[in-house]
């Protein structure tokens, strides 16, 4: 299961996102917001709850820059989010980092390159063992 977050910057993008899910036949959740103004850490720090209790296994947070979001995702355990404007990276985050969040700026990216990168994360296996394996629990090692 995915799960959807933004503010209120993040929301027209959200939205479009998650008509293109629909249409695809991919199931999500949302924690908001639904378009009026609020604090980005909030609506972050609820996405990636769903992804700590296992509710869910991937998330997509929308703000103006994806920053701010991928700022606060990667404080919260067991969290490795990526901002990403480029295809490759959002590809190599997902096949090296093992990244769960994926982060979008819809004051950066239009719809159609949001897309592309949405549909290249999910699709990307994480290169399970190895030196990735070893790299990503050193990242869980930074968290205590
Ligand atoms: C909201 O104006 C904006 O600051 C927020 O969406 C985000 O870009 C922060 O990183």
């Amino acid at each position: 299961m995915i799960v959807l977050g933004c503010d209120h910057a993040g929301y027209p993008l959200k939205v479009e996102i998650a008509k293109y899910l629909t249409e695809k036949g991919v199931n999500f959740i949302d924690v908001g917001c639904d378009g009026e103004s609020c604090d980005y850490p909030i609506i972050a720090k609820k996405l990636c709850n769903k992804i700590t209790d296992g509710t869910c296994s991937t998330g997509l947070l929308f703000c103006g820059t994806g920053v701010g979001m991928s700022i606060c995702a990667n404080k919260i355990k067991g969290i490795r989010a990526c901002v990403c404007s480029d295809y490759f990276s959002a590809k190599l985050t997902r096949m090296h980092n093992d990244a769960n969040v994926l982060c979008l700026g819809a004051r950066v990216i239009g719809t159609g390159t949001a897309i592309e990168l949405v549909d290249i994360f999910l699709n990307t296996e994480f290169e399970k063992g190895g030196r990735h394996q070893r790299r990503v629990d050193l990242i869980s090692t930074l968290e205590d």
